[in-house]
């Protein structure tokens, strides 16, 4: 099977001169490299500043690497072939107010060069797939910052793009916004496509990316599958259970770092043993445990500690 990858970025560095002090440069990206590769979602997390715009503009050919090397299908990014594989979705998008979910896709199908008579049926289908079916008459005045993000999406994608790359999709997002540009996204994967997707919150990413790619100033600090970073000892254990009020003070005297949270009490243990070793006695004094098991780290926790490690995938 043929198995090319989508994206291919080796070694890509992008240095800025500063506009207000010409002499000082800025390395906005360091030696970065990563692939996509079809039907994945690769999430870019970094916090701000890192360097995932800077990237996502050199992959769409908006700048030029200072160096490195981009492939895109095996292409330059300014290949002219590459526009109608690839959709893109910027940070902070504006759209002309004044027009409807329908008449802005409308507008950039024409500039995909989707013909008239096909334009029609593929507005539908983008508006039904990001939820704005029966917003598309509606000026995007009355849209939703949701809503606005997912007409974002929808110019992404309306042209059935095989790649999908966006900036900071769910930045600004309440809770249900996020969570519905998140099964967006996972519809694109079902779909076959491949998303590469960036945010500076890890909690966006973790749930959703096969693989992620971590930049620290400009620099990676890991791209691999999220499992590979969870190493053993990050892995912690921890038992909840409830137990009569009567009890309580028992239980805080005789248990080193016992946590008292919405009437459960939780240990957290560093090995599976200890865990074992306390279960019988909770059982005894007959407290009911409500669940006994291991903890992972959030990949917060993880890059937090990451500091001192070398990132398993060289
Ligand atoms: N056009 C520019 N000129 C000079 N410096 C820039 C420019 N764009 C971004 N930078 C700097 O490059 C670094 C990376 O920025 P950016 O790629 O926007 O990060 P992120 O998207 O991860 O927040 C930052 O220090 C930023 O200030
Ligand atoms: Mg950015």
């Amino acid at each position: 099977m043929e198995h090319a990858p989508c994206i291919e970025v080796v070694n890509l560095s992008k240095v800025y001169r500063d506009p207000m002090r010409i002499w000082r440069t800025i390395n906005a990206v360091t030696d970065l490299s990563f692939s996509l590769e079809p039907g994945e979602i690769v999430g870019f997390v970094g916090h701000n500043g890192a360097g995932k715009t800077t990237t996502i503009k050199m992959l769409m050919g908006f700048i030029a690497p200072t160096a490195g090397r981009i492939g895109i299908f095996g292409a330059d990014p300014g290949d002219p072939g590459r526009k109608k594989r690839i959709g893109f979705l910027p940070e902070r998008p504006y759209f002309y107010s004044h027009l409807t979910g329908r008449e802005l896709l409308r507008y950039f199908c024409a500039l995909s060069e989707i013909p008239r008579a096909t334009a029609n049926a593929a507005i539908e289908k983008t508006l039904q797939k990001v939820g704005l079916a029966d917003a598309g008459d509606l000026m995007l005045t009355h849209y939703s910052k949701g809503m606005l993000q997912r007409v974002g999406i929808a110019q992404a994608i309306i042209h059935n793009p095989e790649v999908v790359i966006m900036d900071e999709p769910m930045s600004g997002l309440d809770p249900l916004g996020r969570h519905e540009v998140k099964e967006i996204i996972r519809e694109l994967r079902k779909e076959g496509k491949a998303v590469l997707f960036s945010s500076h919150i890890l909690a966006d990413i973790e749930d959703l990316s096969d693989r992620v790619l971590i930049i620290e100033k400009g620099t990676r600090r890991f791209f691999g599958p999220l499992a590979d970073i969870v190493l053993a000892q990050d892995i912690r254990w921890r038992v909840s259970f409830s137990a009569p009020e009567q009890e309580h003070s028992l239980i805080f005297s005789s248990f080193k770092g016992a946590h008292l949270a919405d009437g459960r009490f939780s240990l957290t243990l560093n090995t599976e043993q200890e865990m074992n070793a306390i279960l019988p006695s909770l059982i005894e004094r007959r407290y009911t445990i409500v669940a006994a098991g291991p903890v992972y780290p959030t990949l917060e926790e993880i890059v937090f500690h990451m500091k001192d490690r070398e990132a398993p995938h060289g």
